[in-house]
């Protein structure tokens, strides 16, 4: 899954191998961006030692979880159908347990307790490690609740589990909260402060998913460009650290440096960049290391100055170009992805043509786009009145997706007769005589699976293709295995 929300992914069920040992049976899923699917790893692995195994069945479970996404309204809404869901079964199974996680959790606090009567848990995501206590409390018939956002928190001593994965790509989180308060998003208050993760226990953490057998990680943070460790501590406090801590701080480009000399063989990718963080050292180390792939993901939100402005995106339009054309400059061929929003407040037909122009500059590789949807507690909701009408909304939307596939289609058929390297990740969803992988560019690739397997890196000539993936024939083990 590369960066926020899969629509694929959402409500999928984490099932890890079981410990004999264990006899409770926990039920965890997952909705919302990456960090969410990382961060229900970490909670499989800490209610592991506390005597739970995964089950795939809702029915049987002792206590089920769900992590919550409050991005969008929509994402809040399928929550609450789930949770409709689980009060059902709960009826049949009044000794089930249900706990709610992640940002929704964080967002409205103790609401779900009172007005929300079938919850029994509810933990924020920096409050993890509380789960035992909060379980116990929860199983000696008390409501239980720990919102508590952390300045320190990264659960950096966690090794996750991942077995329910492919066994080849992993995530592995790097910074977590955002200070960046751009006026749409919840991020900044359900998530807390930017804090970053030792670079020593990241670099443990790769060593040891090579060691397993995985190829490709992705590191992960709402705003990765903006990693700064100097001891630990929030980034808002660098100012006051001592100079011998800000002489030997870690920035992101030396980050992925750490990263990509640990493991070289290794692809690493990383996800979310913010244009108004990302620096020239980033790209530059992108450049050099060969196993750092060459795809950036840089969300823009709008191509109008006016409303970049009024979301607090601290960069022009201007400068957002002069970015792009670095990367370009930099990394030949590099493959860049957006979000977009459509109709933020006050946006009109002129700032929307603004947007279509920026995109036919840059001709984006692909994007997740959507109507801008009104947070409670935000910037602009306070101050902004939400005007644009939603069928504006909706016509402005399925114009920038239209020309979105334009470019994706552009895009990769530059690649058609060209040979890419895919890392071998599962079988084709359409055919079971074919792989499925990506190109360092992140572009699906499907070819015959030969007397390849799951894995390999490979070599295949690219002899057709749909608008979004690559379609080809194997020719060989790439160098890289
Ligand atoms: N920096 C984060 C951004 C998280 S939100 C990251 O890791 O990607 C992901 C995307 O959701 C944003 O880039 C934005 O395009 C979209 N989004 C956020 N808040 C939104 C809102 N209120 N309405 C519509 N879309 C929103
Ligand atoms: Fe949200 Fe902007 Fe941070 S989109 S996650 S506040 S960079």
């Amino acid at each position: 899954m590369e960066k926020t929300i899969d629509e694929k992914k959402q409500g999928e069920t984490l099932v890890i191998p079981s410990k004999a040992e264990n006899n409770k049976k926990l039920f965890i899923e997952s909705y919302g961006c990456s960090m969410n699917f990382s961060d229900s790893e970490i909670v499989a692995s800490i209610l592991q030692n506390e005597g739970f195994n995964t089950t795939p069945h809702l029915e049987e479970a002792d206590l089920v979880l769900v992590n919550t996404c409050s991005i969008r309204d929509k994402a809040e809404q399928t929550v609450r159908k789930r949770l409709e869901k689980y009060n059902a079964v709960k009826k049949i199974n009044p000794k089930m347990k249900v706990g709610v996680l992640g940002c929704m959790a964080e967002r409205l606090k103790s609401k779900f307790l009172e007005e929300e009567k079938i919850v029994d848990l509810v933990v924020g995501p920096d409050a993890y490690k509380d789960l035992p206590n909060l379980i116990s409390e929860v199983e000696e018939g008390r409501d239980a609740i720990n919102v508590i956002l952390s300045k320190e928190e990264t659960y950096g001593d966690i090794s996750p589990v991942r077995l329910n994965t492919n066994g080849v790509t992993a995530f592995v989180s790097i910074t977590r909260g955002c200070d960046n308060m751009c006026t749409f998003c919840v991020v900044p208050f359900t998530r807390g402060r930017e804090r970053s993760r030792d670079p020593q226990s990241i670099i443990e953490e790769v060593n040891d998913l090579w060691a397993k057998g995985y190829k490709e990680i992705t590191l992960l943070g709402q705003n990765v460009d903006s990693y700064l460790w100097y001891g630990g501590g929030l980034k808002k406090d660098f100012d006051k650290a001592s100079d011998i801590q800000k002489a030997t701080a870690t920035d992101f480009a030396k980050l992925l440096q750490l990263c990509a000399e640990a493991q070289p063989k290794m692809r690493i990718r990383f996800s979310t960049s913010n244009p108004q963080d990302m620096h020239i050292d980033v790209i530059k180390t992108m450049a050099k290391y060969d196993n750092i792939c060459n795809h950036i993901h840089l969300p823009v939100q709008s191509g109008s100055d006016r409303i970049l402005k009024a979301m607090n995106r601290l960069h022009t339009r201007q400068e957002y170009f002069t970015l792009i054309d670095n990367i370009r400059d930099i990394i030949p061929g590099c493959a860049i992805s957006q979000d977009m929003i459509a109709g933020f407040p006050t946006e009109t037909e002129e700032d929307h043509k603004d947007t279509l122009s920026l995109m036919e500059y840059v001709k984006y590789n692909f994007g997740y786009m959507f109507t801008y949807s009104e947070r409670p507690g935000t910037l602009a909701e306070r101050k902004l009145e939400d005007d644009v009408p939603e069928d504006v909304k909706s016509r402005r939307l399925a114009e920038i997706i239209e020309l979105q596939l334009k470019h994706s289609e552009y895009r990769t058929k530059q690649f058609l007769n060209t040979t890419v390297e895919v890392l071998i990740e599962k079988e084709s969803k359409k055919s079971n005589q074919h792989w499925s992988g990506r190109t360092p560019h992140n572009i699906v690739c499907v070819f015959p699976k030969g007397q390849f397997k799951v894995g390999d890196f490979v070599n295949v000539n690219v002899t057709d293709c749909t608008k979004a993936t690559l379609i080809g024939e194997a020719i060989g083990l790439s160098k890289n295995n």
